[in-house]
């Protein structure tokens, strides 16, 4: 029996995890989706919307009761504020892309979305709440906290641990080993070689 669902965020991410989930959909009928939930979507994003079939039903309390949700706030603390505001009562399941290649030994939270081409490597631990974009790469042994956003074509090398809201930009890497602490954003294209602390922002290469 497929399950209603509703995608809070009309933003690129939200759309992309609509891709996800009509993928989910083609092998296996799961998600109905019933729409997309915005405070203020853009007049652009409302017009992407309607392309793609989906109402807008409306802000945060215009929220279907009983269906499942699917948070998709890009920003890690912004999805975290709204996280609170919704659990326990609202069911965040997790939505992993059938094309994502997942290692052995792969243990995850609630509300981890995956988008096309994602790769996760042996022994990896995720919390609750982690986005992967498209052709994200996480490596082996690595731990991603809650709220992790992993962007476009950013590789997380083995043994990483990923603190908690952490921002890791598209096209960047993190090297082997490292500890990037909670808060803190990689910029794009960014390759980091040593630890970074808490809160900060780095950028470039080597990432500073
Ligand atoms: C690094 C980052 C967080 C900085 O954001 P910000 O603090 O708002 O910075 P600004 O845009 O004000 O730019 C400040 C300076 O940093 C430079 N800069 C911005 N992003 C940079 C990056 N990724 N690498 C190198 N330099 C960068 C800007 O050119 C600017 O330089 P200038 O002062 O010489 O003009 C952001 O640009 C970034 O890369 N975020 C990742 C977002 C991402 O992954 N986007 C793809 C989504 S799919």
């Amino acid at each position: 029996m497929m399950r209603d669902l509703v995608i809070v965020g009309a933003g690129g991410f939200g759309r992309e995890t609509v891709d996800t989930v009509r993928a989910i959909n083609r092998g296996k009928p799961t998600w109905r989706i019933l729409g997309v939930i915005d405070d203020s979507p853009s007049p652009a994003n409302l017009n992407r919307l309607a392309a793609l079939d989906l109402p807008h039903l409306g802000g945060l309390a215009a929220l279907p009761p009983r269906s499942a949700v699917a948070l998709c706030i890009g920003a890690p603390a912004d999805r975290s504020r709204l996280a609170q505001r919704l659990e326990p009562d609202v069911e965040l399941p997790s939505l992993i892309h059938p094309s994502t290649q997942i290692g052995s030994l792969f243990r995850h939270g609630h509300g981890l979305i995956t988008l096309a081409g994602t790769s996760i490597g042996t022994n990896v631990r995720v919390g609750d709440h982690v986005h992967l974009n498209a052709h994200a790469v996480i490596g082996h042994d690595v731990h991603l906290s809650d709220f992790v956003s992993v962007n476009p074509n950013a590789t997380v090398s083995g043994e990483c641990a990923i603190g908690t809201q952490v921002l890791v930009g598209a096209g960047s890497t993190v090297l082997q080993g490292l500890t990037v602490g909670r808060g803190s954003t990689v910029g794009a294209a960014a390759c980091v070689t040593h630890d970074v602390p808490a809160t900060r922002t780095v950028k470039g290469v080597p990432a500073r």
